[in-house]
């Protein structure tokens, strides 16, 4: 079967002569994925009828009808190619969503990707890495599903190969800095601060509490706007226990749930925390 990996063999042989260029118009060629692919990339996204899907070069419409037709979405296909358009079109057409789904003929790399809550693409690997800083920038929890091709050291949430690879990455929200957070403990409320580092989803980070050595913060994870984390309560010796935290950030505010301890001496509260530093 014909694919982008062939072509970048192919290319990787030819200097790029005139007839290469006539041949190959644009940067990426039409190489439609195949349809279990296409079901597969929707399924890894979850997409659903509350999502407006872009397919930065949609050729000939297949991902955003099957979004449409098989998952209730909207969305917005952009190709170059004229005619691919015009064949999206009647596509849509046939498959009965005309209404849910728009194709233009426009440069993916002067679209705005503000209103998508999913993003597609079955693009060359070189492509990505120009289109990552914007994905980067979008709204944190947007998702972003590539057929075969990955976005370098941002590494996947989740990645599954059924005769091609499909690839998941969720927009982080930016947490890196220092946070200055209340929690309510046993012993009378405490102002700990938390010092998270960040690399994509990926964190880590220290929590200083006055007076004590630096602690860790345990099993982190990122996912959008999601943050999970574990802190040891340690402020009464006899009674130590983990601290499950939950929350949301929403730019320089961090809230939500904590569990303390575990079993039938599991308490929950209420948490916040406030960037103190950047
Ligand atoms: C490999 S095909 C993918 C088609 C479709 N997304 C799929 O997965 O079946 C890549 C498409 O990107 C289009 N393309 C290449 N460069 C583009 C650009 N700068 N802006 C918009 N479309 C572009 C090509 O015309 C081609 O149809």
């Amino acid at each position: 079967m014909y694919s982008l990996r062939i072509f970048l063999l192919i290319a990787a042989q030819l200097t790029f002569t005139a007839t290469a260029r006539a041949q190959w118009p644009y940067e990426v060629p039409f190489v439609p994925s195949p349809q279990v692919v296409v079901d597969e990339m929707l399924r890894l996204a979850e997409v659903n009828a509350q999502d407006f899907v872009i397919d930065l070069g949609s050729g000939d419409g297949r991902i955003l009808i099957t979004a449409a037709r098989k998952f209730g979405a909207r969305g917005l296909g952009v190709d170059l190619d004229e005619h691919l358009v015009m064949q999206s079109e009647a596509a849509a057409q046939d498959a009965g969503v005309a209404q849910r789904v728009q194709f233009l003929r426009q440069d993916l790399f002067k679209t705005d990707l503000s209103r998508a809550s999913v993003i597609t693409l079955y693009l060359l690997p070189g492509v990505n890495m120009r289109l990552r800083p914007v994905l980067l920038g979008l709204k944190p929890g947007t998702r972003i599903v590539a057929h075969d091709f990955e976005l370098g050291d941002w590494k996947p949430d989740a990645k599954v190969t059924i005769r091609k690879n499909v690839m998941l990455w969720v927009v982080p929200a930016k947490i890196e800095g220092r946070w200055r957070l209340q929690v309510p403990l046993p012993a009378g409320t405490q102002t700990w601060d938390l010092d998270l580092r960040q690399k994509h989803q990926e964190i880590d980070g220290v929590v200083r509490a006055a007076g004590r050595p630096p602690g860790g913060v345990w099993q982190p994870s990122l996912r959008g706007d999601r943050l999970r984390f574990v802190l040891v309560d340690n402020t009464d010796r006899e009674q130590e226990a983990n601290l499950y935290f939950e929350g949301v950030v929403r730019g320089g505010v961090m809230e939500g749930e904590f569990r303390r301890g575990v079993g039938n001496v599991q308490t929950r509260h209420a948490w916040r925390a406030e960037r103190i530093q950047p």
